[in-house]
């Protein structure tokens, strides 16, 4: 059997979308492993997870390193240890580094909970309640210098409902998050993801 893809999943917070990679690995529809989850908040959700699942965590907490630079050279150092070949972010409430981002170079995934490049930044689902658009979604994306600028993976459309609020969309476009994602990380491993420019095509 070839090796399977070693995954580093950093959080901050809840974790739900650690969750569903978790689950599908654990399903057998994701041929991956994580070899170790990195939160930046000691009291993340998605640390319990971890724990729960038997996977490996570190905190690094942000007060903890003197700059930017110095954080993301521990987190590199972490991830080059456990020979992770995809760094999945999930919910990370960072900007990474020039430096983190050379290290792993178009292997730095993401989601954000919008129709990029719509509504980018913090509160996706929020941009788009307010701005009153009929769909959403979510999209998985590779990390690039940007702000959720990078090479667009996957898209899921999800429709706005009149009677929606904030919280029952964000509900809607979360559980479309936790289908693309694993999704995303599958074509990885399969080898499957063709970049061109800033295009990304889906081999089949
Ligand atoms: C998700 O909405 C994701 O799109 C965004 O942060 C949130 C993380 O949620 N980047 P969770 O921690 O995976 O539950």
């Amino acid at each position: 059997m070839a090796d399977l893809l070693k995954l580093g999943v950093l959080i901050s917070g809840s974790g739900s979308n650690l969750q569903s990679i978790i689950d599908n690995i654990e399903n057998g529809s994701l041929k991956a492993v994580i070899k170790i989850v990195i939160s930046n908040k000691p009291d993340a959700f998605g640390i319990t997870r971890a724990k729960k699942h038997g996977i490996p965590f570190v905190v690094l907490k942000n007060g903890d390193f003197k700059s930017k630079e110095d954080f993301d050279s521990e987190l590199i150092k972490i991830l080059k240890d456990n020979s992770v070949d995809l760094v999945v972010l999930a919910g990370f409430m960072r900007i990474i580094s020039p430096a983190f981002l050379k290290a792993f170079e178009q292997k730095i995934m993401n989601i954000h909970p919008a129709l990029l490049p719509s509504f980018p930044g913090l509160h996706g689902q929020k941009q788009a309640f307010d701005y009153g658009v009929k769909f959403s979604g979510c999209t998985v994306h590779f990390v690039d210098e940007g702000v959720d600028t990078g090479s667009i993976i996957i898209q899921s459309v999800v429709p706005v409902l009149d009677d929606d609020t904030e919280e029952t969309l964000a509900a809607r476009i979360l559980k479309e998050e936790h289908k693309i994602y694993p999704q995303a990380i599958q074509l990885f491993a399969d080898g499957k993801i063709e970049i061109k420019g800033r295009k990304i095509r889906i081999k089949t």
